[in-house]
């Protein structure tokens, strides 16, 4: 064996294990996907799925599904949540629901802020707070997420945006309460596009913005909160993501559409 050679197994090794220790919240989108058919198939499939101990898995479909994951995923270990939600508890809010609605069909989590809602629905930073801090009343975990465009990206004034958008988005939450919350980092040019952002550009930004974190709400706060990257992530390329410093887990679109690929990305984030 050359030294390359021995190079690579130690590598391998040391990667094995970071993977089958770190805990790993791995959270599917499925956006505005599948048919009833399909939901019960997917549904079928990951129902009985040993995720083992240290990962969650969270799948978040279009509301009219919540009831048959109720139904079918009362004794998994595979958890659920919804999309978006108002932050109002109930009224004339025509095409809305509210986090009680979300909770009585056991939705534990909320994508908030997610860049499709900002851009096509035009969503900004205060709403997403409303939506937030109605999350951590109402005890759904928000996962709110940030991201700055290819414009963004390459003028490289991104990072004073990204600040913004946590800022803003957290800025009806404090002390405590910002322990409920979660962030997803998702690049809008690496967003459905197959270009995913780079492990060095990852581990930079997380860290970035971890600093941040810390900085501005307490070491003991910033660190807690689990940060998620999102953009393009597959089964190929989530080990080399899952390596960058401060990921916490991941926030997976199109990969997340079939059961044994969501699945098989579980498996690669426990080290198998
Ligand atoms: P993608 O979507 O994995 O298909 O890029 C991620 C997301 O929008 O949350």
């Amino acid at each position: 064996m050359d030294s390359k050679e021995i190079e690579q197994l130690v590598r391998n090794e040391i990667v094995k294990s970071i993977l089958e220790t770190q805990e790993f919240l791995i959270v599917g989108n499925w956006k505005m996907n599948k048919l009833k058919p399909e939901v019960i198939e997917f549904l079928d499939d990951i129902a009985n799925y040993d995720c083992g101990t240290k990962n969650t898995l969270v799948v978040i479909p279009p509301n009219p599904y919540l009831y048959l994951f109720e139904d079918k995923l009362r004794f998994s270990q595979v958890l659920y949540g919804v999309q978006n939600l108002f932050s109002k508890e109930k009224g004339a809010f025509t095409g809305e629901i509210s986090c009680g609605m979300a909770r009585d069909f056991g939705a534990q989590y909320a994508i908030l802020g997610h860049s499709e809602r900002r851009t096509i629905f035009l969503e900004c930073d205060v709403i997403t707070s409303k939506k937030v801090r109605s999350c951590v009343q109402n005890q759904i975990k928000p996962i709110v997420c940030i991201g700055e465009d290819l414009n963004q990206r390459k003028s490289n004034d991104y990072k004073p945006f990204l600040i913004r958008q946590i800022k803003e988005g957290l800025s009806r939450i404090s002390g405590n309460e910002l322990l409920n919350v979660i962030i997803a980092y998702e690049p809008i040019w690496a967003i459905g596009t197959g270009e995913t952002a780079t492990p060095d550009q990852v581990e930079e930004t997380h860290m970035f913005i971890r600093k941040f974190l810390e900085d501005e709400y307490g070491s003991e706060i910033g660190k807690s909160i689990p940060l998620l990257y999102g953009g393009s992530v597959n089964t190929s390329n989530v080990k080399e993501l899952a390596l960058a410093q401060s990921v916490s887990g991941f926030l997976i679109g199109g990969a997340s559409l079939n059961a044994q690929t969501f699945m098989e990305i579980n498996e690669i984030l426990n080290g198998k």
